[in-house]
């Protein structure tokens, strides 16, 4: 009884993990052609296709319609249902947690800690679900537009407004299309938190990822000290020194001792869950770190692999102000301090609503021009077509402040009016 039910739990930890890393990781450019990456095409593309085609066959198409449009209930519209699912995972685990492994922990500093460490993810979870990641408006899309300058490359001034919500798109901005509204510095829609990660919230959301992986790191310590514990009392209550040293290894006791009590295979089970998650938190908040690091948000990070891929083609060129002077109305407009010396970096590309019109010094502009020789965009006024650019590393990413902790600041101190 006890063992079938544990291995279901351990065959359920198991697949669903490695569904979630193939879901979420798979497509990421360093799996593709490895069996992850196809693993992530089967997954992702041809067992729909296939499951499609055989309820055409069988019920015309009904059985689809109804869980596409309850799928895209919860994918489309904002709703709670992820958030339960979460709360609810964590709230069970952390339940049989205090009910079977807690009378063992008998040191006064975890039990001092584990209760305010087991609040955390809540508390985060509150603030990133009702904080305001950054709703533009029309009464401050203004401040927002001289907050984040246009970079000239992925966010350029003529971009049109935003369909939706009628408002120009400041730069680094984006609709969501699930909340219905523009986001600023906005990052992605978050499901598990219901809201946007936007300019406010980013740093709450970090705090919850990090919250999440602390539950898990000292809920798996916890779990395993509680387990080892009993194994020693099990198998050799003459002390310590009787063990062996590769105690670690001894599977039949272990499997022995995890099926000898109820409370060991709740123990064990949220040992495992907690050890298997893990790695996917550790992964996603890697991603994050790296993205703060690099000054991108998750879905600019998508512009600049398509940018790299327009440089490696060699159809990504640059515009500049058409008079001579081009060398010294650059440097005279440059940004002082920051500018790296001797470097003709685009920093001074900084460009405002108002002064752009009358003052275009100093301004380079990306224009993608195709092998027909159409371009992407229109060419501003005054300005000629100088170089190509000839790798990404000659195009610079205004938005990545330099420094070691001056793309954190961004992030966790947002200005304010
Ligand atoms: C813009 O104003 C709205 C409404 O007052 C507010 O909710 C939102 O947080 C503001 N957005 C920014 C980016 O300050
Ligand atoms: C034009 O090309 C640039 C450079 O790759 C790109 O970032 C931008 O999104 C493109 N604009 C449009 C309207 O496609
Ligand atoms: C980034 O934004 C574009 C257009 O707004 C969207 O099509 C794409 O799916 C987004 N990518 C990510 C990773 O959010
Ligand atoms: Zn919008
Ligand atoms: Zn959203």
């Amino acid at each position: 009884m006890k063992l079938t039910a544990l291995h279901y739990v351990v065959a359920f930890i198991v697949v669903f993990s490695t569904i979630v890393f193939i879901v979420l990781f798979g497509r990421l450019p360093a799996f593709k052609g490895t069996i992850v990456g196809k693993a992530h095409v089967l997954l992702w593309h041809k067992i729909p296709a296939r499951l499609i085609a055989i309820d055409k066959i069988v019920t015309g198409g009904r059985f689809c319609n109804a869980t596409s449009s309850a799928g895209n209930y919860l994918v489309n519209e904002k709703n709670w249902a992820v958030t339960t699912f979460y709360i609810t995972i964590l709230t069970v685990a952390l339940v049989f947690f205090f009910k079977d492994a807690w009378r063992y922990i008998t040191n006064p500093i975890h039990r001092l800690l584990i209760p305010p460490l087991a609040l955390q993810p809540y508390f985060y979870l509150y603030l990133c679900a009702f904080t305001d990641p950054g709703t533009i408006t029309q009464s401050n899309v203004s401040r927002m537009l001289d907050l984040f300058p246009y970079d000239d490359i992925i966010f350029y001034p003529d971009m049109p407004p935003c369909r939706t919500c009628h408002t120009p798109k400041p730069a680094r901005s984006k609709h969501c299309s699930v909340c219905k509204r523009c986001v600023a510095r906005m990052d992605h829609h978050c499901a598990w938190i219901n809201n946007c990660v936007g300019y406010y919230n980013y740093r709450y959301f970090l705090g919850f990822i990090v919250s999440n992986l602390i539950v898990l790191v000292y809920g798996s310590y916890l779990t395993f000290s509680v387990l080892y514990m009993e194994y020693m009392r099990q198998y050799f209550p003459e002390g310590y020194e009787k063990a062996p040293k590769y105690f670690w290894a001894d599977y039949p006791k272990w499997i022995r001792l995890v099926h000898s009590q109820n409370w060991t295979a709740a123990v064990s089970s949220l040992f495992m869950i907690a050890t298997l998650v893990c790695p996917l938190v550790v992964a996603f908040l890697a991603q994050h770190i790296l993205f703060i690091h690099q000054g991108v948000t998750t879905n600019e990070s998508e512009k600049w692999g398509e940018v790299e891929w327009i440089v490696n083609n060699g159809m990504l060129y640059i515009y500049e102000i058409g008079n001579a002077e081009n060398e010294t109305a650059e440097s005279a407009s440059g940004s002082g301090s920051e500018n790296e010396p001797g470097s003709a970096r685009p920093r001074s590309a900084v460009w405002s609503r108002d002064k752009a019109k009358t003052d275009n010094s100093g301004r380079r502009v990306y224009i993608h021009v195709y092998e027909d020789g159409e371009m992407n965009r229109s060419v501003p006024q005054g300005m000629i077509q100088t170089d190509k650019v000839p790798d990404l590393e000659s195009v610079e990413n205004i938005y990545d402040k330099g420094g070691v902790f001056r793309n954190w600041r961004e992030v966790f101190f947002p200005k304010y009016t």
